[in-house]
């Protein structure tokens, strides 16, 4: 991402993120309004994974001129994801509802700020993708070599 794309980006976080736990609501707001059949995947109250999403989140958005240093948590997360039951193509729904929470709590909305978001979200959920695959993988090679 250039530097002013993640410049732009920071600016968009602190303005929908100034109060606190509003962008994780309208999240799962908008994530289970595109996929209910997600909802039972999660706890019935989201008070705390609310506040685990935003800290996430924050994290991600401080680091993305370094995404490298965030490749192996985002990977052990993309893994932890498999157990909770997280499917591949979830993660596209996931990022086009973090994409629209955003754009619905934005002032200043447009096709260069959408589009910003959309490439830093993919790169949250590339590393979390490879994880859930590396995992997997793993799994497969612990069995064929007669684990059980
Ligand atoms: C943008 C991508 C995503 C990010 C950044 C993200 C982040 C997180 C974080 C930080 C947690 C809390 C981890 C903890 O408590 O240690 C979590 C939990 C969870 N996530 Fe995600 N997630 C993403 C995508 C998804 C997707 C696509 C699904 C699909 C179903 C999903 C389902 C869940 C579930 C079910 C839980 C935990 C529920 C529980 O505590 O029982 N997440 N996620």
């Amino acid at each position: 991402m250039t530097p002013d794309a993640i410049k732009a980006i920071k600016a968009s976080y602190a303005e929908v993120t100034a109060t606190q736990r509003q962008l994780a609501s309208r999240f799962y707001l908008e994530l289970f309004s595109a996929a209910p059949n997600l909802r039972p995947l999660f706890p019935q109250d989201l008070t705390d994974l609310q506040g685990h999403f935003e800290a996430a989140l924050a994290l991600v958005v401080r680091n993305l001129d370094e995404m490298d240093t965030l490749r192996t948590p985002l990977r052990d997360l993309g893994a932890q994801h498999v157990h909770w039951g997280a499917r591949p193509e979830d993660y596209v729904t996931a990022r086009n509802a973090l994409v629209a929470a955003i754009g619905a709590l934005s002032s200043s909305w447009d096709a260069t700020l959408e589009g910003h978001w959309r490439q830093a979200v993919t790169a949250i959920i590339v590393p979390m993708l490879e994880g859930a695959a590396v995992h997997t993988a793993i799994e497969a090679e612990r069995l064929a070599g007669g684990g059980a």
